[in-house]
């Protein structure tokens, strides 16, 4: 594997996800990645994401940096050919490149604006650091997905062992305008396992054609959760009125009453959710977020050794 940035990057998808699994089953340690030196870099906060990875490094015996960029550094450029004599004050080029001389393994956060479609789907961050660093790139999270979250989700689903499984993406609310990394990356990722899956959203809430290909999209939230095994919620802002969040008639929040529909799913969602407003309390407290953050690392550490084999 030469990055980590998405899918297609990773040869055998399946192969990966049951290495998580099979790290979940047995932890293990090693020195593979002593005198090595991991760089994570963070646009946007992280809580997970952040500390799964470094304790993911630390096991194979990586040492970490990290540079939260937006906080801590100076204000980058992303424009070619600018003349910087404006606010920014160091290009984008010059900050991977110099990162990267740290480091044998560079991670990036980067969010999407919802201001701009093209531009957020063009990957713009991601692109330059997988255009300008010396080493490997690894997404903690970009504008449009979120690998090493789908990775783990993934591997959860796998653990349950539950055969063919039907697997239902629910939108649910939120009090803010939020990217559709998460639930693009869910849906390019679900191919990877044997399982029914569904998409069940708002209508105005569709996701991009490019992730739901031979996926049933539902309007019906209780009619999606007919017979499901998992219910995975998020909430995504609209991707046809780019940012927007339409208003919805009907309740969406997933309570004890919709999980009640369904064949005993388990509930799912990838931190941090907003209690009582995505779901409520009782169905987060019985449910396997915490399973899936834990998962986190071993979807890292999985990551990691394949490119520290590849180096
Ligand atoms: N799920 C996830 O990526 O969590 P953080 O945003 O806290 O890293």
């Amino acid at each position: 594997m030469k990055h980590f940035t998405s899918i297609t990057d990773v040869e055998h998808p399946d192969a990966l996800i049951q290495q998580v699994v099979n790290l979940k089953e047995q932890p293990q340690f090693s020195n593979i990645g002593k005198h090595k030196t991991l760089g994570l870099v963070f646009f946007n906060p992280s809580l997970r994401t952040r500390l799964s990875t470094q304790k993911a490094a630390q096991n194979l015996g990586m040492d970490v940096i990290v540079l939260n960029i937006n906080k801590d550094s100076w204000k980058v450029e992303f424009e070619d050919g600018t003349v910087m004599n404006g606010a920014t004050q160091e290009h984008i080029k010059d900050a991977v490149k110099v990162i990267s001389s740290y480091c044998d393994i560079m991670g990036v956060r980067s969010f999407a604006t919802l201001e701009d479609r093209e531009e957020d789907y063009k990957e713009r961050v991601l692109t330059n650091f997988v255009q300008y660093s010396s080493v490997p790139v690894i997404s903690l999270e970009s504008a449009t997905l979120h690998p090493l979250q789908s990775l783990t989700d993934m591997a959860t689903i796998t653990a349950s062992a539950i055969q063919r499984p039907k697997v239902v993406l629910s939108w649910a609310p939120h009090p803010k305008a939020l990217p559709q990394a998460v639930s693009n990356s869910f849906l390019q990722w679900s191919p990877a396992i044997d399982a029914e899956v569904v998409c069940a959203c708002p209508e105005g809430y569709e996701l991009s054609d490019a992730f739901t290909g031979g996926i049933t999209t539902m309007h019906n939230q209780e009619e999606a959760f007919a017979d499901a095994d998992f219910i995975y919620a998020k909430n995504w802002s609209s991707y046809d009125s780019y940012g927007a969040t339409p208003a919805v008639e009907k309740d969406w929040t997933i309570t004890v009453e919709k999980m009640a529909l369904t064949n005993d799913a388990r509930f799912m969602h990838c931190l941090p959710i907003r209690r009582n407003v995505v779901a409520s309390d009782p169905v987060i407290d019985h449910s396997l977020v915490y399973q899936q953050a834990k998962n986190r690392e071993y979807a890292a550490q999985a990551v990691l050794q394949n490119l520290l084999e590849d180096l």
